[in-house]
């Protein structure tokens, strides 16, 4: 059975992504800052058949990271998703502050978890690291404005594509999927063209798909190369 991990799975396009791999039959951990209030995530969990745990993760803090690595010991995990991300802070105004945690959490809270967990990947069958990142880490077609998100987002890229070279003698595949607008709590209104569900759909079908040929390859949910 393939093992799933997803980060910010509480909501979202995590959410989406933790119900698809539950309903396909997939072992699902599920993590998220709050457990205690993840209503949807316990729905779920009591309806999977004993296959979707709940787990606590704040990818911003390193013992938190930790204790989920306690946690899960030598557990081979077959697709490891760093899907967990912010978009709000220094958006109109650059701010120290508010880009420091967007940097924290969607830039290094990946990498971190990543090299934390990259012994488990090691172990599983699959063996695909995953990268929610942003058309917004796109360089070439950058127009301004949340710089901050914008930041993270390409420091995200570089770091995984490194990730993909680095860590391909290991046999580690690496997906850094650009998930389109999505409607959730993070984007609304009609920039938001497509749902969660269909996201997710798509998402899962390029993780499906990853061979050593797009791994590192920077595209969006439909399989579309985006644009470094
Ligand atoms: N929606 C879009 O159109 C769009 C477009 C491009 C990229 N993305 C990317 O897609 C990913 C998911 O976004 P979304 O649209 O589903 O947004 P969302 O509904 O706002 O969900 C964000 C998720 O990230 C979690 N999170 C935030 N900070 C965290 C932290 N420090 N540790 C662990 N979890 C944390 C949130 O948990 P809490 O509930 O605890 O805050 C929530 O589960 C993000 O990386 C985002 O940048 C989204």
């Amino acid at each position: 059975m393939t093992t799933v991990l997803t980060t910010g799975a509480n909501r979202g396009i995590g959410l989406a992504l933790a119900r698809q791999y539950v309903a396909e039959g997939a072992e699902v951990i599920a993590c998220c800052r709050v457990p205690a209030k993840a209503d949807a995530l316990k729905e779920l969990s009591a309806a999977s058949g004993g296959r979707m745990q709940i787990m606590q993760l704040d990818v911003a803090d390193e013992v938190s990271i930790a204790s989920l690595k306690g946690a899960l010991g030598d557990k081979p995990i077959d697709i490891l998703i760093n899907n967990a991300g912010i978009s709000g802070l220094s958006a109109d105004r650059i701010e120290a502050e508010g880009w420091m945690k967007t940097l924290r959490i969607n830039a290094l809270g990946p990498m971190l978890v990543s090299q934390t967990l990259r012994d488990n990947l090691r172990r599983s069958s699959e063996k695909k690291l995953v990268a929610i990142t942003s058309i917004m880490a796109s360089t070439s077609t950058a127009t301004g404005g949340k710089y901050a998100y914008r930041a993270s987002k390409a420091a995200l890229n570089n770091g995984m594509r490194g990730l993909s070279r680095e860590w391909a003698g290991d046999g580690i595949l690496v997906a850094l999927l650009n998930p389109g607008w999505v409607q959730t709590e993070m984007v609304s209104g009609e920039a938001a063209y497509i749902s969660a569900e269909e996201c997710a759909r798509g998402l899962i079908s390029r993780i499906a798909e990853l061979t050593p040929a797009t791994s590192g390859v920077f595209q969006d949910y439909r399989g579309v190369v985006s644009r470094w």
